[in-house]
Order: structure tokens, then sequence, then C-alpha cells
């Protein structure tokens, strides 16, 4: 499963990055609106610094508008990939820019039915929202569950299912379950999945446990390195 980061906090995305765990970033212009940067700068640096796919989304409805956006955006970086949201338009957009080998994300996905048009138009990828379902009292998962099924009997349906709107790790996981592609995380949600309690207990007790008994790994007084340096390596 690919790991993309749900932000446009530079600072949050070079952090994260720098775990080796991170496969691309996603934006949306609400996450933009929040970073309080220029949008472009941001696409720019976030693109120097993941290497992986990084969704720009246009802010036009209208085919031509979109096509025009989606165009310059493209052109920003050889990862930038085009977010457009499902609507007619946004679906014509796609298969426009598909057409041109432009990579395309299909974002605001929140049924199945969409789901298919997305892959007709040729989106690299679909954008499933399944907190912004659960919040609403339907089965966001469920969702995921009948794409990927749906998309595992058509070859030709080479879109990716990208989970997105993800609210904790279980969404994670159960999307894992479910064989989703990619899960576009939150940067807490994918800090919060490093985390547990008996993780925290057991290291503080094998580390409280190892200084009761003296010794050392690296300052052995046999190999003479005093100052935490490595030893020479023994001849064989
Ligand atoms: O960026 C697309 C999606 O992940 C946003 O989800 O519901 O947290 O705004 P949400």
């Amino acid at each position: 499963m690919k790991f993309f980061i749900d932000s446009a906090e530079v600072a949050e995305i070079q952090d994260l990055a720098s775990t080796g765990l991170v496969d691309g970033v996603t934006t949306n212009p609400s996450l933009v609106a929040k970073s309080g940067r220029d949008f472009i700068d941001v696409l720019r640096e976030i693109c120097a610094i993941v290497p992986g796919p990084v969704s720009a989304e246009v802010t036009a409805t209208e085919l031509p508008a979109m096509l025009e956006e989606g165009r310059r955006l493209a052109n920003l970086a050889e990862n930038i990939v085009i977010k457009t949201p499902l609507t007619p338009d946004g679906l014509k957009a796609c298969k426009a820019l598909s057409d041109e080998g432009v990579r395309v994300n299909v974002t605001l996905c929140f049924s199945a039915a969409q789901a298919i048009l997305a892959a007709k138009a040729g989106a690299a990828y679909v954008s499933p929202f399944v907190g912004r379902l659960d919040d609403v009292g339907s089965d966001g998962l469920r969702l995921i569950a009948d794409i990927v099924e749906i998309y595992g009997v058509y070859p030709e349906f080479t879109t990716e299912v990208l989970v997105a709107s993800v609210r904790h790790p279980i969404h994670v996981v159960e999307a894992a379950r479910l064989g989703a592609d990619v899960a576009t995380l939150p940067p807490g949600v994918l800090r919060a999945m490093f985390r547990h309690p008996l993780t925290d207990k057991g290291l503080a007790a094998f580390l409280d446990d190892w200084a009761k008994t003296g010794q050392s790994i690296l300052n052995r007084p046999e190999d003479g390195a005093t100052d935490g340096s490595r030893p020479a390596r023994r001849s064989a």
C-alpha cells in the first residue's frame, strides 16, 4: 500500500518524508488556503521534497479553464498529478489531460457509480472520501470494498484506488485489508500509526533492565574504544 500525505504544510511533509514511508502528497484548495501560502510556491517546494506523485487540484469548474489550469500546473514538475472533481466537466478534463499524458486524480468521489466513470475517463487515481461518508452516517469503507471489487473485474480499469478523507489509523488498516492501492493520510494520522502505549512501556522496561547490567554495546574495554567511535575492524 502506498502512503501519500494529505497536506500543504511543507514543514510537515518534510518531517514525515524523512521517515522514508511517504510515497506521494495530495493537496486540495482547502489545504492550500489553510497553509496561508502561495499555491505555486508550495507545489514547487513539495515536488522538490517528495519525488513521488504530488496532486494539485484545478479550481476552475468548466472544461476550457480546467484544461488551461491543469496544463499550467502539470508543467511545474514531472511528478505533478492533476486533481479534477468528479463532475461531467471534471471527467472530460480527466480524459483530455490523460490523453495528453498528464496523470489525473479524480477527487470528491462518493459512489461506486462515480468511480466507474473515473476509470472510464482514464484517471490514474480515484479519491473516494471515506471520512466524509462516515461523517453523514454512510459506510465509507463499504465504498472502498465496492470500488476494489468492481475494478478487479475489468483489466482495462487501471485507475488506482486512493483512499482519501482518512480520519484515523483504522481507516488505513481496513483500506489495506480491502486492497486499496493508496491511502492519503493527514500528518496526524500517520503519526498516530506509530504510537502504541505497550510499545512505550515495553521499551522503557527494556532500557531500565539494560541499565542495570552496567554494560555498553559501543564502549567496551576490550575494543579500546572509549570515545564511542567504532573499533578497528578485526582482521579475519
Ligand atoms: O484531500 C482530499 C481529502 O483527503 C480531504 O478529506 O474530509 O479531511 O477534508 P477531508
